[in-house]
């Protein structure tokens, strides 16, 4: 894994947002990975100025998100289409066509995950996921589990992260208990992985997460098994994790 460590919060979206830059402008038709949360915040901002600066041009690239919750549509501001159309697509020029999130209404479940499988499959894979990293290890909403669960699949939320994402609803009883995630396989097959990691309450689990063992009991280690993973966080969050790495980053 490669670690670049930031300042603070706009440092380390800057950077994140630079390689996320980069690589749409090697290959104008790529194949991204998003996420939601907080952390990638930043990173989209920038995204959405460089494309209204007629910097980067999204006309030929497809996104696939990790993850939607089950029972909420696109117009419930909570979902996480909505959290995307409000954050990045509604403020870059990708086609709609080409943006692609799990369908939260999907009446068969088991029919919602195997065609987004074959969407991705359909578009020659992901390029270059992005990632956050959950108070408990999650990854998408791979949750701690027994074993690592490969495709697209229908999860319950754990009790750590409905509590976690409870501060984006008006009672914790609204928070959806169950989402449609990539399974670890589907990010494993991203070509290259770039993870977001902000604020000392990460410090712990990311300490866990990459330099511990590898465990379906915190999902993002599977990461360390992966060929091309970069990880971009800012002090706090790099603060535990600082004395692992070397002076390459490596
Ligand atoms: C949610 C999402 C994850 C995200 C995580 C961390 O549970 N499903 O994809 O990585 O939260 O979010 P944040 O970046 O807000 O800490």
């Amino acid at each position: 894994m490669r670690f670049i460590e930031a300042v603070d919060y706009e440092d380390m979206s800057q950077k994140a947002a630079r390689i996320l830059a980069a690589q749409i402008i090697m290959e104008p038709d790529c194949v991204f990975g998003l996420a939601t949360g907080d952390s990638p915040l930043g990173a989209y901002r920038l995204l959405a100025e460089w494309r209204a600066a007629g910097v980067l041009d999204f006309s030929r690239a497809s996104a696939f998100n990790l993850d939607e919750y089950r029972g909420l549509g696109p117009d419930s501001p909570q979902s996480y289409r909505f959290f995307m159309e409000e954050n990045l697509f509604s403020k870059i020029n990708m086609l709609e066509a080409n943006r692609f999130i799990p369908d939260g209404l999907a009446g068969d479940p088991d029919a919602e995950c195997a065609r987004y499988e074959a969407a991705i499959d359909g578009r020659g894979g992901i390029d270059i996921q992005l990632l956050g990293i959950g108070n408990n290890g999650h990854i998408g909403f791979n949750e701690p589990s027994d074993e690592f669960k490969t495709d697209t699949h229908l999860t319950d939320l754990t009790k750590s992260t409905i509590d976690a994402n409870s501060r984006f609803f008006e009672q914790r009883a609204d928070v959806p208990v169950q989402a449609y995630t990539m399974g670890i396989r589907t990010i494993m097959r991203a070509r290259k992985v770039l993870l977001i990691v902000s604020g000392e309450r990460k410090a712990e689990i990311a300490e866990r997460a990459f330099f511990g063992a590898v465990t379906p009991q915190v999902p993002a280690s599977i990461l360390q098994l992966h060929g091309d993973a970069t990880v971009v966080g800012d002090a706090g969050a790099f603060s535990l994790i600082r004395r692992h790495i070397g002076r390459t980053g490596n």
